[in-house]
């Protein structure tokens, strides 16, 4: 089911849906309209790099190891709507001055976490095509893909750090990001067990 041609179809139109929904309410929004795009693109971000993440541990069930077939493109909508969220912030919010940008990029914690977590991205979806797979070595290309764990801690902190009100929401991503991250050091662990005791 999983590895199915429309299985897959559904699942790229269901990841344009949010797009779709923001494109539909744009005229709706009277008041507060870049808070609500901010906000709401920034959410779906760190949603398609929490799912992406999640890929990892999920498909060691046997029933669901054709989830596979779905990570890169988790990870290349993450940071769709990653660079979505910073070119509103940048074009609309702050029009691309550049006095403004350097004083959020070198002194608010927080933009510099955001985009700290965008440019940890950006060489995972340029190296994201099998001939770059091919060109950079199996190992290698493995190596380059753990800074997506890097990006997920990067856009929690920003997430954490936006600390307006009491908001629960950054904890439960921080929370989910833990128990990924802690199953990949298990993982880890209990593969370089095995090997030892195979060689021994
Ligand atoms: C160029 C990089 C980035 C910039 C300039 C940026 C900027 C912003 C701004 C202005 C807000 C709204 C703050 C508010 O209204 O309180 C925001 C919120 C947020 N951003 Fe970013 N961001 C960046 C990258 C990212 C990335 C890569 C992620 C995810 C991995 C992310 C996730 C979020 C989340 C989850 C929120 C809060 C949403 C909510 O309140 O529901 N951001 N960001």
């Amino acid at each position: 089911m999983l590895k199915n041609r429309w299985t897959y179809r559904i699942f790229f139109v269901a990841c344009l849906l949010p797009l779709a929904y923001l494109a539909w309410k744009w005229g709706q929004i009277r008041i507060n309209r870049l808070e609500y795009v901010a906000r709401y693109t920034g959410d779906w971000t760190i949603r398609f790099l929490i799912a992406s993440l999640a890929i990892t541990p999920l498909r060691r069930i046997p029933a669901l190891n054709g989830l596979i077939l779905y990570r890169k493109s988790l990870g290349l909508f993450a940071f769709f709507y990653g660079l979505l969220h910073g070119l509103h912030y940048y074009q609309i919010d702050v029009q691309w001055d550049w006095a403004i940008m350097k004083e959020d990029l070198t002194i608010r914690r927080f933009f510099i976490a955001g985009m700290a977590s965008l440019v940890l991205m950006l060489p995972l979806a340029l190296t994201s095509t099998n001939w770059a797979i091919r060109k950079m070595g199996g190992k290698r290309w493995q190596a380059l893909h753990r800074l997506a764990y890097l990006a997920g801690v990067a856009g929690v902190t920003h997430y954490l750090w936006q600390g307006k009100s009491i908001n629960y929401d950054p904890l439960i991503y921080a929370g989910l990001l833990a128990v990924l991250l802690g199953a990949r050091v298990v993982f880890y662990f209990h593969k370089r067990a095995r090997t030892m005791m195979t060689a021994g």
